[in-house]
């Protein structure tokens, strides 16, 4: 069986691209700590549902509901836009829709990255259908520089350059989202 990483010196090879270390484990966990304690102050008195959009966004939300001191519920969408690739594509299949009845509901629509903005617009146009009481965005990490879509993000973590990144429920081909931080490509094709 093939050996889960290739690590030399802390980097991370896959094939001939360099991966290194970009956003330590406690790093990510200081500022989901923050992010909880700010969402806890902001639905103070109501009942959120916590909309995670798979598959990136897992391990974000998982440890963002930890760091919230409300009784929240939790579901998901499941999209695709990316396919194998590591530029987005510019189409969004949706591949999971909603369990819970949204209408009149608090909704926070939680990510692990917003890169062109495409997803998020998608989703908060699918969302806004249902007429819920409220719709905010959460993301760990944001690209600025990279964002196509008229996307408002209310909370982010880390504001990133336009660079690839996996780890930490981002993944390269399906791989890598097991990585208890986050890596950045620093040399190889891009
Ligand atoms: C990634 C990521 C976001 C989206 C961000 O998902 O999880 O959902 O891309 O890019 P955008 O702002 O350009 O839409 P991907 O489609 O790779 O699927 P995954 O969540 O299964 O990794």
């Amino acid at each position: 069986m093939d050996e889960l990483l290739t690590k030399k010196e802390n980097a991370i090879y896959v094939g001939n691209e360099k991966f290194i270390p970009f956003i330590s484990e406690e790093k990510i966990q200081l500022r989901i700590a923050q992010l909880g304690k700010q969402l806890t102050e902001d639905y103070k008195g109501k009942l959120p549902i916590f909309i995670g959009i798979l598959n990136g966004s897992f391990l974000f939300l998982s440890d963002l509901i930890r760091n919230i001191e409300l009784k929240c519920e939790v579901d998901f969408f499941k999209l695709s836009s990316y396919g194998d690739k590591k530029i987005s594509s510019g189409n969004v299949k949706l591949l999971k829709e909603l369990n819970a009845d949204i209408n009149d509901r608090h909704i926070v629509i939680v990510e692990d990255i917003v890169d062109t903005g495409l997803s998020i617009n998608y989703i908060e146009n699918l969302i806004r259908m249902n007429k819920p009481a409220s719709i905010k965005v959460v993301t760990l990490l944001a690209k600025p520089k990279s964002i196509k879509y008229d996307v408002k993000i209310d909370y982010i973590g880390f504001e990133i350059p336009n660079e690839f990144v996996i780890g930490y429920g981002l993944d390269y081909a399906q791989k890598y989202r097991n990585l208890r931080s986050i890596y950045i490509l620093s040399e190889g094709k891009n």
